[in-house]
């Protein structure tokens, strides 16, 4: 048998067998990858669903001020008077220099906001120096190791995903040439700019549109290829033989 002469309709059924449950396990696995992401990187912003403001939050961060300022400007407004909320703010700005707490700052967190943060479960401790820290921290965004990190597996994972869909795809009959070729090397396109536009993004927030860009590209590129391969493996060989029976 030549090359040419296998196609996804007249596969041996082994390999068919082989290709189709990789395709349903893959498949699956998009799905619950594109659930994730509306799950951890939708929240972002703290309305459901993804923006752009939700990538923006994820790779850039909240530049604009820490989260105990912003609480002290909205929710947290009341607890304290406006002199005594701008010298907490103030002290957030400089970092909050761990030199300033005892003499001062444990004091005041003790008069204003202990009574609930300290008692009431599920918020932070504001009788701990580490807890005020942690949110007096202007949010940069995605960290460069956790990036790093996340870059790495998708690219290495990711390659593989649509190294073996694009090999089950180039048997499929009647799609010219150039669309194979266009939905076969897509993918590794638009994963390269997925991930450097996280790079870009936490950078600036501007390339915040190229992330959801090249995630919609490699998602409907994935999507044909395995619409026609599946469609090829298990309805045509179907259709063929029905109508041979006639
Ligand atoms: C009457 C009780 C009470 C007092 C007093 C109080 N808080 Fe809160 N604080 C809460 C509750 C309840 C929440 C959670 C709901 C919310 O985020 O609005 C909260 C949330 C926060 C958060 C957000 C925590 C997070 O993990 O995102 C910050 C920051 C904060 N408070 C700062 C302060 C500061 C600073 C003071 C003192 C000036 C203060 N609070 C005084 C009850 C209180």
């Amino acid at each position: 048998m030549k090359f040419s002469e296998l196609t996804l309709p007249t596969l041996p059924r082994p390999v068919k067998a082989l290709f189709i449950g990789y395709l349903l396990a893959v498949g699956l696995g998009l799905c619950v990858a594109g659930m994730q992401i509306m799950l951890t990187h939708g929240m972002a912003d703290g309305k459901s669903g993804l923006s752009l403001d939700d990538i923006v939050y994820s790779y850039y961060g909240h530049r604009d001020g820490s989260t105990i300022e912003s609480k002290l400007n909205g929710s947290m407004k009341e607890m304290a008077e406006p002199e005594v909320r701008l010298d907490i703010i103030k002290w957030a700005r400089n970092g909050a220099p761990e030199s300033e707490w005892e003499p001062h700052f444990k004091g005041v967190f003790g008069q204003y906001c202990v009574m609930c943060h300290s008692t009431m479960p599920g918020i932070p401790d504001f009788s701990k120096y580490e807890e005020v820290k942690k949110l007096a921290e202007v949010d940069t965004g995605a960290s460069v190791p956790s990036l790093t990190r996340v870059s790495h597996i998708h690219l290495f994972g990711i390659s593989f995903i649509f190294f073996f869909m694009g090999l089950i795809f180039c048997f499929a009959v009647g799609v010219p040439e150039w669309l194979k070729v266009l939905a076969i090397s897509t993918p590794f396109v638009f994963l390269i700019v997925d991930v450097l536009s996280w790079w870009l993004t936490k950078w600036s927030p501007g390339f915040a549109w190229l992330t959801i860009i090249g995630g919609v590209g490699y998602s409907l590129a994935s999507t044909f290829m395995w619409v026609v391969s599946m469609y090829q493996m298990v309805i045509m060989p179907c259709r063929a033989r029905e109508s041979g029976a006639q």
